[in-house]
């Protein structure tokens, strides 16, 4: 007998269809949530021991057990067999002493002594390790051999290991703090939405110096150095689900696994923007790489293939990681890429315009309902194209009502105020209040170039606390805003 056709034939194999697939997917979310719990300990622990912990001002063992007597809100344990007390709290002799569990271990020891320490950990139960030791897999045949037996005892006892050689963590929530940089050289970050994981300490360092000195919020910062454990891929994915990380930025020497990462890197940036910077694209770089956390920096022509497939967006240093992050930590994916540009600046209007180009935006085509509106408000030597020109003489009413319109204009997703704040007409107090009312009462993206010295430093600050990224030059405004659109366009599919 033939079959039957009709809706009901197709319909159920499409509903079985459905269903496994959501059990599929539901068991892949089961599964990303356990490795992301391995991953926890590191950075939301109950207990830290600090193993290698000392009295002794300028060691590092002295500035990790500071920062998290100083900080931590968990408990601490410090290990030094040679000493009873350090900065006034007892030291034990060894992990195996300590009368409680303990779920963090920082090592601080000579490599040669790191194994036998880890399998202590493993004995007491310690669930992650951050090893800041050097000495292992960047030093060569014997370091390399030295690595591999502390992942042997980290798959014994199922530890998760951060490093060897690296920086570990700044998490601005739990304040653990295993950068062994004293605060009083480099403050650490506000608390904010930004994560940034990095396998070399030193660009992390650099990077949340310049966090601190803008107030710049960051929300998690893990240095992985060789990666002989955690690397990029875990961290990326643990961080994709953290409820106070919006925007991840990575710098990068090597891909442990290209597969896992381009895989995990998909999946994270559906969510969150993830912003990437490597180096050792030319054959110096590589070789600086292989000797710095002993890795292979791989093709660059493959790297680039693997960003455009994943959608994650790759900068070239610190300045524009730094820009694009803030840019999308604070304000929405753009619909379009039609940029409607407000100036007191004739000349910076110019210049903007070629950037806007250059990133491959365009002007917006102002509605004549928008134009005709302001025409009847202002005075004629103003401007009324793109960019608008409000004139030298522009007051924060004349800005306000130009931000109002285009905001109302929908030939328009995106805005750049570029505004020269040393006119006598401008209240630089009441103009941040002026942008910040438009805050939240549209999905228009919206970047500042604020040029100039002190005057301008100390606005563009207030418009950053207030997070509205606000920038020194047109060229980094309109980069910005083309990260924006960029990722808006990831979102929605295009
Ligand atoms: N458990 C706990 N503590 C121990 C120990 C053990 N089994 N054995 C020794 N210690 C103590 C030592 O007594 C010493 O304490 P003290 O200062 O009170 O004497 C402390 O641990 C440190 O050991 P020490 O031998 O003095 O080493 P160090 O402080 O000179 O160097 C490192 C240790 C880890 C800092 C060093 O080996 C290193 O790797 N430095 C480079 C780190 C780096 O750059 N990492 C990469 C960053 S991106």
């Amino acid at each position: 007998m033939a079959r039957p056709c009709g809706p009901e034939n197709t319909f159920k194999p499409l509903a079985v269809l459905l269903f496994t697939t959501k059990q599929v997917v539901k068991a892949m979310e089961k599964e990303v949530a356990k490795r992301s719990q391995t991953i926890t300990p590191f950075f939301n622990p109950r207990s830290v021991a600090v193993i290698g912990a000392s009295g002794k001002q300028k060691k590092i063992g002295y500035v990790i057990a500071k920062n998290f007597i100083e900080s931590f809100a968990g408990k601490i344990f410090l290990i030094n067999p040679n000493a009873r007390e350090i900065l006034s709290h007892q030291c034990y002799p060894s992990l195996s002493s300590v009368p409680e569990e303990v779920e963090l271990a920082v090592i601080a020891v000579p490599a040669k002594i790191v194994g036998e320490v880890l399998e202590e950990c493993g004995e007491k139960g310690v669930k992650a390790a951050v090893i800041i030791s050097s000495g292992f897999k960047e030093s060569g045949s014997d370091g390399a051999k030295m690595e591999e037996e502390l992942v042997m005892i980290s798959r014994k006892y199922n530890i998760r290991l951060m490093g060897p050689n690296c920086m570990g963590v700044f998490d601005s929530s739990t304040m653990v703090d295993t950068l062994f940089i004293p605060r009083y050289r480099l403050k650490r970050p506000p608390r904010g939405k930004i994560a940034f994981i990095s396998q070399s300490g030193a660009s992390g360092i650099a990077f949340l110096d310049w966090a601190a000195g803008e107030k710049i919020g960051i929300s998690k910062f893990a240095s992985y150095g060789n990666a002989a454990d955690v690397d990029e891929a875990d961290l990326l994915e643990f961080l994709a689900g953290d409820s106070e990380t919006k925007v991840i930025a990575m710098y990068l020497e090597g891909i442990k696994e290209g597969r896992k990462f381009a895989s995990v890197a998909r999946e994270v940036t559906k969510n969150k923007p993830v912003i990437v910077l490597k180096s050792g694209a030319t054959g110096s770089g590589a070789r600086a790489a292989l000797s710095h956390t002993g890795s292979l920096s791989g093709s660059d022509e493959i790297f680039n293939a693997v960003v455009k497939q994943t959608g994650m967006i790759r900068v070239y240093d610190w300045e524009e990681m730094f820009d694009i992050a803030r840019a999308l930590a604070y304000q929405p994916g753009a619909r379009g890429n039609r940029v409607a540009v407000i100036t007191n600046g004739g000349g910076a209007g110019v210049m903007i315009a070629d950037e806007i180009e250059k990133q491959g935006m365009k002007l917006a085509d102002l509605r004549e309902k928008t134009l005709s509106g302001l025409a009847a408000k202002f005075p004629p030597h103003v401007t009324l194209r793109n960019p608008m020109d409000l004139g030298g003489d522009a007051d924060n009413e004349r800005f306000q009502d130009a931000l109002g319109a285009v905001i109302e204009d929908d030939s328009v997703d995106s805005i750049i105020l570029v505004c020269i704040p040393h006119t006598p007409s401008i209240d630089l107090e009441s103009f941040v209040d002026m942008v910040l009312d438009t805050k939240g009462k549209n999905d228009k993206p919206l970047t500042i170039c604020l040029p100039g010295g002190r005057v301008s430093l100390e606005i563009r600050e207030l418009f950053e606390e207030n997070e509205i990224p606000t920038y020194p030059t047109p060229a980094r405004a309109a980069l910005s805003l083309s990260a924006l659109v960029r990722y808006g366009r990831l979102k929605n599919g295009a």
